[in-house]
């Protein structure tokens, strides 16, 4: 049975208003997606009937707020197949990297190598340039083949015995692109290197199981997953949690504090200094209570559906250029427009109503990798339609239309 965008599009409020007095098309969610009112919902009734501080009280409010907050955390192991002591609470995607990226960097020596590949996001990039910086680490790149996929040989010839971490994106931002990420992950660990999976894009468009990807850290966040702001997971194998050090300090972090010792908590809750984002952590758990009970499988066929059905009517286009177009790639379209630059054409666009990112997707060396200073991305969810893929299409053609 096709699946209903009809019926999903109705669960997102916002999806309802117009933009410039069109109705809104909004193909940005791999920047942030919207909001079902599973997740609205869940937030507002806390604030309403539950809502105070966590793991701090013996009150009823603060036992069920409590509980709560664990309970989403129950929810996100489950969702990625893992134990809810794995699961940290972190600000998002780029918070989770930061802290493992700290931690690792505690034990790293000059000299000692991590390997990256030109498609990360500056989230996987900028924390291990710190090491560089301040460790004396080397940085190594796997490079892109010119359809966007990873060249798998050239990462597997940059492995070796000075390897001790592999950083790599689960699915790209930009180009849309699937890594094989459980082979990389063998490879990696063959060469004695933990492994870390930005899962930022990858999680929302496919299930994923970290303990089959075998995994040491799977970092993602919850508002491109239809959640809040504010909030993100990072998954870690245990052993490999407990052997990282306290990324901040503060209340809730620790085991006893005095005058001159201090030890600290077990993970997750070493990790999670000061007040949480507790309603976000709430409003986290519903989107993924929400997205488990739809079928993913048709999710992300319907994705690739809008997606073929654009390139199809874009065929012959000798205005476009697609950046990325690896085998069984996601349903992302990051394009220039000959002559015209990016962000004229995210503005143009958005006069015909249809929101678009426009820039490097913070993926500066990628964007260098192609030879581009920028580029639009057009990225499609599960609330988005045929007639939605319809619109940009004409929106981009007339947009098409003024520069040439
Ligand atoms: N990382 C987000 C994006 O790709 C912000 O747009």
């Amino acid at each position: 049975m096709a699946f209903d965008a009809e019926a999903i599009r109705a669960e997102f409020p916002i999806l309802q208003r117009q933009v410039n007095g069109k109705p809104l098309v909004y193909l940005d969610s791999a920047a942030s997606a919207q909001k079902p009112r599973a997740v609205i919902e869940a937030m507002v009734h806390a604030m309403e009937h539950s809502y105070a501080n966590v793991h701090r009280g013996l009150h009823t409010l603060a036992n069920e707020t409590t509980d709560a907050y664990e309970g989403a955390r129950k929810k996100i192991a489950a969702f990625i197949g893992a134990e809810p002591n794995e699961v940290v609470f972190t600000k998002g995607g780029t918070e989770a990297i930061n802290l493992v990226a700290a931690g690792i960097g505690t034990y790293l020596q000059p000299g000692d190598e991590i390997v990256l590949s030109e498609m990360e996001h500056h989230a996987n990039i900028v924390p291990w340039h710190f090491l560089r910086e301040r460790k004396g680490v080397v940085l190594k790149w796997a490079p892109i083949t010119e359809d966007g996929a990873l060249d798998v040989e050239a990462f597997q010839r940059l492995l070796g015995p000075k390897t001790r971490v592999v950083a790599l994106s689960h699915m790209s931002n930009v180009l849309g692109t699937i890594n094989p990420a459980m082979e990389l992950t063998r490879m990696a660990h063959e060469a004695g290197a933990v492994v870390l999976l930005d899962g930022c894009q990858a999680i929302v468009h496919k299930p994923v199981d970290v303990k089959a990807l075998d995994v040491d850290f799977y970092v993602f966040s919850g508002h491109k997953l239809y959640g809040p702001t504010g909030i993100g997971a990072l998954y870690g194998k245990a052993e490999k949690l407990a052997a990282l050090p306290p990324y901040q300090g503060g209340g809730e972090m620790i085991g006893q504090v005095s005058m001159d010792e201090i030890t600290y908590a077990d993970p997750p809750h070493r990790f999670e200094a000061g007040t949480p984002a507790i309603l976000e952590a709430i409003g986290f758990g519903a989107a993924v209570d929400w997205l488990s009970g739809l079928d993913r499988i048709a999710i992300a066929e319907h994705e690739h559906r809008l997606y073929a059905r654009v390139r199809e009517r874009l065929q012959g286009a000798n205005w476009l250029r697609v950046l990325g177009e690896a085998e069984g790639k996601g349903a992302i379209l990051s394009f220039t427009v000959d002559g015209a630059h990016a962000h004229d054409v995210a503005q143009i666009l958005d006069r015909y109503g249809i929101a678009v990112r426009a820039g490097t997707h913070c993926a500066e060396p990628l964007m260098r990798r192609f030879g581009c200073t920028s580029s639009a991305r057009a990225s499609f969810a599960l609330y988005n339609t045929e007639q939605e893929a319809d619109a940009f299409v004409d929106a981009l053609t007339k947009t098409q239309a003024f520069f040439s």
